[in-house]
């Protein structure tokens, strides 16, 4: 069984831990972490049993293959300062925006290595894991990377130029549900429904619906014309939401993230 190190175990990085171990994708015991501060991770490592690192250099010769996890702005730092350490390694990334081309220029010659793009219901094993289609691992290092993160949720794989849109979608989009979430639970509380349980209609409803589109195929707007009967309530619902500009909101805040540092 190969060994993994984690760079970084915050939002994304914490939410892979826990799916990959939770789920029998990798045992806790072959897993290490390396956090910025060591004494955060303690409570975590005890809860689900992986080791410590205290420096990348140490992760890397204690495993086969490292997944950074780290925020865009510290990942060249990091490189500069412990690069080397990578030499002849597996490296994965979810790091936003560095893709194959990129680490290409900034990785030892003998570093194989993978984008992968993930969303953080990969915790519960529901996840959205884009990878990069362009990679430099062996045959057997991705399949052994795609099993493991199959256990976690769906695997796609997209070629590099939709990388950043699968980003916006799908990596960012579990915030964008949250919202609606919270914003149809805050509806149902004006009208009565105690707080716990609108949040609890509104989820199991979210996660019916999108079943629902993903067992069955349909179009979206047949689901949608599947609740909207003649004289009925649910259609004056939809006006409202596309009098409110529902769906432009929507293509506007993806339009928003793919603008981010150009
Ligand atoms: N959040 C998401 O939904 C999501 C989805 C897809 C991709 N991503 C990608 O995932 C990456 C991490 O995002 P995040 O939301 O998880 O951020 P985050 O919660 O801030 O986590 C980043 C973690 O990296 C640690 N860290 C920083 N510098 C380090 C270093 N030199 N050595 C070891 N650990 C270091 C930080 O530790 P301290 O806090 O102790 O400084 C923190 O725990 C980003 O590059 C983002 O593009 C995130």
């Amino acid at each position: 069984m190969k060994k993994l190190g984690f760079l970084g175990a915050g939002n994304m990085g914490g939410a892979l831990i826990r799916g990959l171990i939770e789920f029998g994708a990798i045992d806790a015991d072959n897993v290490y972490v390396c956090g910025h501060h060591p004494e955060k991770l303690r409570a975590f490592s005890k809860e689900l049993g992986f080791h410590i690192s205290e420096s990348l250099e140490q992760m890397a010769k204690d495993t086969d293959a490292i997944l950074f996890a780290v925020k865009p702005y510290h990942i060249e730092a990091v490189l500069e300062e412990s690069g080397n350490c990578l030499k002849d390694k597996i490296m994965l990334s979810v790091i936003s925006g560095y893709d194959f081309d990129r680490y290409e220029k900034l990785l030892p010659p003998s570093v194989r290595h993978l984008y992968i793009m993930p969303n953080t219901p990969s915790s519960v094993g529901e996840g959205v894991l884009m990878f990069e289609e362009k990679h430099n691992l062996t045959e057997s290092e991705h399949a052994w990377v795609f099993d493991m993160f199959s256990k976690i949720g769906s695997v796609f794989t997209l070629p590099s130029r939709l990388m950043p849109a699968g980003a916006a979608v799908a990596g960012c989009g579990p915030a964008f549900i949250a919202m609606v979430l919270e914003a149809l639970s805050d509806a149902g509380v004006k009208y009565g429904i105690p707080r716990k349980t609108a949040y609890a209609l509104a989820a199991q409803m979210t996660l019916g619906t999108a079943k629902m589109q993903l067992e069955t195929g349909l179009h979206p707007g047949e689901i949608k014309d599947g609740v909207c009967s003649p004289l009925g309530t649910t259609i004056r619902g939809v006006q409202a939401l596309e009098k409110a500009g529902m769906r432009s909101a929507f293509m506007d805040a993806v339009d928003a993230v793919m603008q981010y540092g150009k």
